[in-house]
C-alpha cells in the first residue's frame, strides 16, 4: 500500500506492481533515480502511482531504501541485464541514465534485448531526459526543437545518437515515445544558494559555463510537472526543450543567490562572492555553445504553467524552505 506524504525525505510506501495493480494502476520504472529521478518518483508515488527505480551501488540503494523507495541495483555496463524481464511490468519508462564517454548510451548497446523483451508488454509510454548540449553553440540566438543539432562534444554527440535510439524503439514497439531537452537543472540541495553556503570551489564544467552570457535552467519541479503532463499527453517522437523562460549567466544567478543568503543569515557568508566571477576570454567564445532555448512547445503542446519561470523564484523558494546552516555553528562558537 502507498502511504501519501509531500517532503521528499519522508517515508513512503514500498510497492512493486501485483496482478491487480497490473489491470487498474499506473506503473513508472524510473532507470536512474538520480536527482530529477527521485523526485519524480516522489512525486508519483503522492500520485497513487506504483514506482520503481534503479542506482548502481548498494550504499545508494540502501539510502533510498531508507527513504521507501523500491529499487533495483543494476549497472547497464553490465554483461547480466536481468532488469530487463522486470520492466514488462510496468506501464510507462523514464530514462534518466546518461551516455557514456567512449560506449554511449549504456542501455542502447543492448537494443536488440530492449526490444524482444518490451514487445508486446504492458508499456505504453517512454520518456528520455536529454540535454539541451546537442544544440551546441548557435551563436546567442533563440533554439526551438527544430533548430538544427550541431553537437560539438563527443558526451553530446552521444546524447543525440542515444535520442535518436529511444524515439526509434519507442516507435518500434508503438508506444507514445518523447525526449526532453533539459537546461541546467536546480532544485533543493543543488543550487547556486546551495552552492554558495557550502562554500565549495567551482568545477572545471562550472567555471566553463561561468563563461557563458546565457545559460538556460530548469527548476527540478517544473521537471516533474512537464513529465506529467506529457504522461497525460502522450506524443510520437516529440522532442521538448524544457526550460525556464530566463536564461541568464551563471554570474548573474550567483549573484542573486548570495544576495538571498546575506539578506537571510546577515554575516554567515565568510568569502566575498568574487571567487564566483568567472573571467570573460572572447578567443574561447566559440566552446561556449551560446544559445537561448525556446520552452514554446512545451508550454503550447503541454500546456504547461511554470512554477519557477525565473531562476529568481527558484532560488527564492530554495532558500525559502531551507533550515538556517549557520545554526550549528553559531551555538557551537
Ligand atoms: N545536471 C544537469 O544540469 C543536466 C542537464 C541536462 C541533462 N541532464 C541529464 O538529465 C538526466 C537526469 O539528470 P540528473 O541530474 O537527475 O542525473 P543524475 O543525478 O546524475 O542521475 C543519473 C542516474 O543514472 C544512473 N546511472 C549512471 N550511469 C549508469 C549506468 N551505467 N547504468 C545504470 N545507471 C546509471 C545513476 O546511478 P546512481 O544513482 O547509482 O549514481 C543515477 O541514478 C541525466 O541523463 C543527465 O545527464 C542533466
Amino acid at each position: 500500500m502507498i502511504t501519501r506524504c509531500s517532503p521528499v525525505t519522508a517515508k513512503i510506501g514500498v510497492s512493486r506492481p501485483d496482478k491487480s495493480d497490473r489491470e487498474s494502476r499506473n506503473r513508472m520504472f524510473v532507470l536512474g533515480m538520480g536527482f530529477v529521478g527521485q523526485f519524480f518518483a516522489q512525486e508519483l508515488n503522492n500520485k497513487d502511482w506504483v514506482v520503481s527505480g534503479t542506482c548502481t551501488s548498494l550504499s545508494k540503494k540502501k539510502q533510498l531504501e531508507e527513504k521507501g523507495f523500491d529499487v533495483y541495483l543494476f549497472n547497464a555496463n553490465d554483461q547480466e541485464l536481468l532488469i530487463l524481464d522486470t520492466l514488462k511490468d510496468y506501464s510507462h519508462i523514464l530514462v534518466s541514465i546518461p551516455p557514456v564517454k567512449g560506449i554511449g548510451d549504456p542501455m542502447l548497446l543492448h537494443g536488440e534485448l530492449l526490444r524482444s523483451t518490451l514487445m508486446g508488454s504492458d508499456l505504453q509510454w517512454l520518456g528520455y531526459l536529454s540535454s539541451t548540449g546537442v544544440y551546441g553553440d548557435c551563436g546567442g540566438a533563440w533554439v526551438d526543437e527544430d533548430y538544427p543539432t550541431s553537437p560539438t562534444t563527443e558526451l553530446a554527440k552521444l546524447r543525440l545518437a542515444a535520442e535518436e535510439g529511444w524515439l526509434n524503439l519507442g516507435q518500434d514497439l508503438g508506444v507514445s515515445a518523447q525526449v526532453f531537452r533539459l537546461g541546467g537543472i536546480y532544485g533543493p540541495g543543488r543550487s547556486a544558494v546551495d552552492t554558495i553556503i557550502k562554500q565549495s570551489p567551482l568545477s572545471k564544467s562550472q567555471k566553463m559555463r561561468g563563461s557563458r552570457q546565457y545559460t538556460s535552467r530548469i527548476h527540478v519541479n517544473d521537471i516533474c510537472q512537464v513529465l506529467e503532463a506529457s504522461v497525460q499527453k502522450p506524443s510520437s517522437r516529440n522532442i521538448y526543450n524544457i526550460v525556464d523562460d530566463d536564461p541568464a549567466s551563471r554570474e548573474e544567478v550567483f549573484a542573486y543567490a548570495w544576495n538571498l543568503v546575506e539578506k537571510k543569515w546577515p554575516g554567515g557568508l565568510k568569502q566575498s562572492p568574487s571567487p564566483q566571477k568567472v573571467e570573460q576570454n572572447n578567443e574561447k567564445a566559440s566552446s561556449r555553445g551560446e544559445k537561448r532555448v525556446s520552452n514554446a512547445r512545451m508550454k503550447r503542446e503541454l500546456g504547461v504553467r511554470l512554477i519557477h519561470p525565473s531562476y529568481k523564484s527558484g532560488l527564492q523558494s530554495i532558500i525559502d524552505q531551507m533550515e538556517n546552516p549557520y545554526q550549528s555553528s553559531l551555538l557551537g562558537s
